[in-house]
C-alpha cells in the first residue's frame, strides 16, 4: 500500500507580514512572505493598516504556497496558524482563515506560538542544533533569551523589560535621522565607522533580564550635547556614532547570552529574528563562540524574520504529537509560552 506524504499549510500574520508555507512530511516546500511597505512612511506598523492588509493578502499568499509546493487543497491533513503574541487584528485574520479551511476540508487545526516557532526555524535547515540549546530572539517586538529543551519543552530564562533590540535600533535611527526601519541603517553606516569613539552606557538589569528604554534617553541627551557644540555634529560623526551604539547594543545581547550560557553550561547557541540580520552582533556572537568553544547556529535571513516556514516547522512537532486546537480557539495577542 503506498503511504500518502502529510501536508499542513502553516499560516502567519502576527505583525506586518503575511505569510503562508507548506511542510511536506517535515520538509519546508514553500515559504511565501507578502511584506507591507505602506508602514515605512508612519515610522512603525500601523495595526488597523495591518489587519486591513492581511485580509487582501492572505488568499493570494496562501494560493501561491499552495501553487508553489505543486499540490491542491484536497492534499491537505491539517492547518497552522500563529494564535499569538503580536497584533491582535492581524492575528485574528490568520486565526479566521485557518479555521474556516479547517471547516471546509474537515481537517485538524494546529495552533502555534509565534515565539516558539522563532527558535524552532533552526530545524528547516542544516546545520541543526541539539538539544538543549539557548536560543537570543532579537526583533522589533521581542528580546528573550530561551532554553530550548526538546521540540516542546521551551522555557524563557531572559527577556526585556521595556523595549525589544529591534526597538531600540529602530528609535534610535530615528534619532539620527533615518526612517523607519533605520536598523539596517545602522549596520551600514556602522561598517566605515570606530566602535571605540562614543562611550554608551550598558543598561544595568538584574539577571538575564534586558533593559533598553534608557539607551533611547541617552542617545537623546548625547545627540543634544554634541548639537549644542556643532550643529552638523551628528553628520560630521555619523559613521562612529552608529558604530559605537550598534556596539553597545551588540556586547549587552552577547554579555547575557554569555552569562545564561555559562549559568546552564551550554555550547549551543542559536540566533533569531530581524535583528540577527545586524552583521556586527553576527561578528560578535561568532567571534565569542570560537573564543568559548560554542557552536553557533544563525538561519538564512528569509527564516529569521517572520515567515510561515516556522510555524509548519512547529506544527509539524505538534502534529506528531497529536497537539490539535479545538475549534473555538481565539487569537491572544499576548499568548505566553
Ligand atoms: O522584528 P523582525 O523580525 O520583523 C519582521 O520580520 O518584520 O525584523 C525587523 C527588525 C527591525 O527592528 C529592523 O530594524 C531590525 O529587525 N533589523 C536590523 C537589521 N536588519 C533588520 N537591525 C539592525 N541591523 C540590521 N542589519
Ligand atoms: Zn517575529
Amino acid at each position: 500500500m503506498k503511504i500518502m506524504p502529510v501536508h499542513l499549510l502553516a499560516i502567519e500574520s502576527s505583525c506586518d507580514e503575511t505569510s503562508a508555507a507548506i511542510i511536506c512530511d517535515g520538509k519546508v516546500v514553500s515559504n511565501i512572505i507578502s511584506t507591507q511597505p505602506q508602514h515605512a512612511k508612519y515610522g512603525g506598523v500601523i495595526p488597523e493598516m495591518a489587519s486591513r492588509a492581511h485580509q487582501q493578502n492572505i488568499v493570494h499568499t496562501v494560493n501561491a504556497a499552495i501553487v508553489k509546493a505543486r499540490i491542491s487543497m484536497k492534499d491537505l491533513n491539517a492547518i497552522a496558524f500563529t494564535q499569538g503574541p503580536g497584533l491582535i487584528g492581524s492575528l485574528m485574520v490568520g486565526c479566521s482563515f485557518a479555521k474556516s479551511i479547517a471547516l471546509a476540508l474537515n481537517i485538524p487545526l494546529i495552533a502555534v506560538n509565534h515565539m516558539h516557532a522563532h527558535v524552532l526555524a533552526h530545524f528547516i535547515d542544516d546545520p541543526k542544533p541539539q538539544f538543549p540549546f539557548l536560543c537570543l530572539t532579537v526583533s522589533v517586538g521581542h528580546t528573550q533569551i530561551v532554553l530550548a529543551k526538546s521540540f516542546n519543552d521551551i522555557q524563557i530564562v531572559g527577556q526585556t523589560t521595556d523595549d525589544a533590540a529591534g526597538e531600540a535600533y529602530d528609535k534610535s535611527a530615528k534619532l539620527l535621522g533615518f526612517e523607519y526601519p533605520g536598523g539596517p541603517l545602522i549596520d551600514k553606516y556602522s561598517a566605515s565607522g570606530n566602535a571605540n569613539r562614543f562611550y554608551f552606557p550598558e543598561p544595568k538589569v538584574d539577571g538575564l533580564n534586558f533593559s533598553f528604554s534608557g539607551l533611547k534617553t541617552a542617545v537623546m541627551n548625547f545627540i543634544a550635547e554634541g548639537k549644542m557644540q556643532n550643529e552638523n555634529f551628528v553628520t560630521e560623526n555619523l559613521n562612529d556614532i552608529c558604530a559605537s551604539l550598534q556596539w553597545r547594543i551588540n556586547s549587552y545581547l552577547i554579555n547575557k547570552l554569555s552569562e545564561a550560557a555559562q549559568k546552564f553550561s551550554i555550547q549551543h547557541i542559536a540566533l533569531a529574528g530581524g535583528v540577527a540580520a545586524n552583521s556586527g552582533l553576527r561578528k560578535l556572537l561568532e567571534l565569542s563562540g570560537a573564543i568559548k568553544g560554542w557552536q553557533v547556529f544563525i538561519p538564512s535571513f528569509e527564516y529569521c524574520t517572520d515567515n510561515a516556514a516556522m510555524i509548519a516547522l512547529t506544527a509539524w512537532h505538534k502534529y506528531l504529537t497529536n497537539d490539535f486546537a479545538a475549534t473555538n480557539i481565539a487569537a491572544d495577542a499576548r499568548l505566553r509560552f
